[in-house]
């Protein structure tokens, strides 16, 4: 090497990215998602010379196609992007927001009392959506291949269907009446009003021509022109609020990602209006103050609860749509703020939540989707896309295909309103005209001089304890399939409840927790679905894993 190449290479390593990091790129591609078509698509993508950002399209829009309870062109998401080529992170915000016509009281009756499920089934449900902007926008501005070639395989399976599998069965049985109700959806998900059957192909016509407008117009085909006249009239002619403006005003939002440290680590995770990176912060900023590996197996699952009791304190009292509200994050992601925390936490017992001052806060989770990419350039993405609940509010516009989200239940409804999932808020996540909800998806990448973890899974208010968890066994040198798939625990702050999937304690532990003041719930089902990749670059390799809960595809090439 000449001298001026060492220092050239020496100079990237002290300010490529803040981190000792190795110059070359990684030595193969990997994608992990919810799905092999979608897993599929997106190394096809690759293979005909795009970069992660056109495999993102076309994984997110394949998703949307094949995984239809979980996102699609009626929802929205988050995608985290790492930029090979100058170092760049930034989170591309494709949250729905609320239509213009939304107002603080809109899912209450006369006497304030909430109307039974108006913001989670049907088209009142739904809020704007910002998956069909952000595709476009991600392949304008990132990627380099045309949305007709990225949005290609989506439209292919779409036209000639997909298998019916179990998760498919299991959400369509748990939302049956909501799609029995709306013709549209239920010609396309059921099988003449029932659930279809195990192998059977699931076509969608309709939505293979709405994204074929997607393609041939970029986001104009969808938010103008025929598509949105038919989302809009869908809407109001089933009783919903939507207006073409709506539409024509949505705007996909590149916003800084928060940043942090944690042993070493880089933590890059997203920022409002998700919860999550925030919320992640301040978890692993309290758990910073102590070497976890000095605790017994008992005192670190308490510890490890009480961060997470306070960080979802702050989640209901603070955060919010940011252009909206003024949210402190700076201070939650102060490593002082944490060491504050910190010092409230016994280790001898739990500090009740009725004991913390503030606001109450519960949610837990049905559906959603993450995936991960690497490329062999070095970019990578790590996406949570979501309609919120299984199959979202159940609703179809006649002829358009695109089932619509029910994003608006991640308001608070009314402040001490409990959502679908028990979730409290105050005013910093009411609904207002144009305001983005209060998300929990937390796509994060967490780096060190010896890799790069890429990682991120639905599951609600469970998300970011996921992400947490996972990260705590990465920093403890376990490996990708131990972390997708170690079994879970969740505190949420309200309800004041441990909740565990039944493997995560045995009998003792489980005793030994309730003696220092736990309430423990096991919880047999929504652990997540997480989708992660390593580029471990001491061995020059990289890994992926899909979550063995869920039916996912982790590919390595
Ligand atoms: O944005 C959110 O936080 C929720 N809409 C996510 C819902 C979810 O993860 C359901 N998944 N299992």
């Amino acid at each position: 090497m000449t001298i001026f190449l060492r220092i050239a290479v020496l100079a990237f390593l002290v300010v490529g990215s803040g981190l000792a990091v190795a110059q070359n790129p990684p030595p193969a591609a990997a994608i992990a998602s919810a799905h092999p078509l979608a897993t599929s698509a997106g190394h096809g993508v690759l293979e005909a010379g795009g970069n992660a950002f056109d495999a993102a399209v076309a994984v997110s829009a394949a998703l949307a196609v094949v995984e239809p309870y979980s996102s699609g062109l009626g929802g929205g998401g988050f995608w985290l992007l790492h930029r090979a080529e100058d170092n760049v992170e930034i989170m591309i915000d494709g949250r729905e927001r609320a239509p213009l016509a939304a107002t603080s009281q809109m899912y209450l009756d006369e006497t304030g009392k909430l109307i039974d499920r108006a913001s989670i089934d049907g088209p009142l449900a739904a809020a704007i959506p910002g998956l069909p902007a952000a595709l476009a926008y991600l392949s304008e501005h990132y990627g380099r291949l045309s949305l007709a070639k990225t949005l290609a395989p989506a439209i292919g399976y779409a036209n000639e269907g997909f298998e019916v599998d179990e998760p498919y069965r299991r959400q369509v049985t748990f939302r049956l009446p909501v799609l029995r109700r709306w013709p549209a959806a239920s010609r396309v998900f059921l099988s003449n009003g029932k659930v279809p059957m195990l192998g059977e192909r699931i076509k969608q016509p309709a939505l293979a021509a709405t994204l074929e407008a997607l393609a041939a117009q970029g986001a104009a085909g969808f938010y103008q022109g025929s598509v949105a006249e038919a989302l809009v009239d869908g809407v109001r002619a089933a009783g919903g609020i939507w207006r073409l403006e709506d539409l024509a005003q949505y705007q996909v939002v590149e916003r800084e990602p928060v940043r942090g440290k944690y042993r070493g680590f880089n933590i890059i995770s997203a920022s409002p209006p998700s919860s999550g990176g925030v919320a992640l912060l301040t978890m692993l900023n309290i758990l910073a103050q102590e070497d976890l590996s000095t605790f017994s197996e008992t005192t670190r699952a308490h510890f490890i609860i009480e961060a997470m009791r306070r960080a979802y304190r702050d989640r209901a009292r603070y955060l919010g749509d940011p252009d909206f509200v003024d949210i402190p994050v700076e201070k939650l992601i102060h490593p002082y703020y944490g060491a504050g925390l910190r010092a409230g936490i016994r280790l001898d017992r739990v500090t009740p939540s009725a004991h913390l001052p503030g606001i109450g806060n519960q949610e837990s989770g049905r559906h959603t989707t993450h995936f991960s990419i690497m490329d062999r350039e070095g970019n990578w993405v790590a996406a949570t896309l979501s309609i919120n609940y299984p199959f979202g509010s159940g609703f179809m516009p006649p002829g358009t295909g695109v089932l619509l989200n029910d994003e608006m239940d991640d308001f608070a409804a009314a402040p001490g309103v409990p959502n679908v999932y028990g979730l409290i808020g105050n005013q910093a996540n009411a609904i207002a005209p144009g305001k983005r909800p209060l998300s929990s998806m937390t796509p994060t990448f967490v780096e060190d001089e010896r890799g790069v973890l890429v990682l991120g899974t639905p599951g609600g208010s469970r998300i970011i304890t996921m992400v947490l968890l996972g990260i705590l066994n990465h920093v403890e040198g376990r490996d990708l399939t131990h972390l997708v798939s170690q079994p879970r625990f969740h505190h949420q702050y309200f309800p004041d409840e441990v909740q565990y999937e039944p493997q995560a304690f045995d009998k003792a532990q489980i005793r030994r927790l309730q003696a220092l003041g736990h309430r423990l719930t096991p919880y047999e089902r929504r652990w997540g679905n997480m989708q992660a990749l390593f580029w471990d670059r001491l061995r020059n390799r990289v890994e992926a894993a899909s979550d063995p809960r869920g039916v996912g595809q982790a590919v390595v090439r």
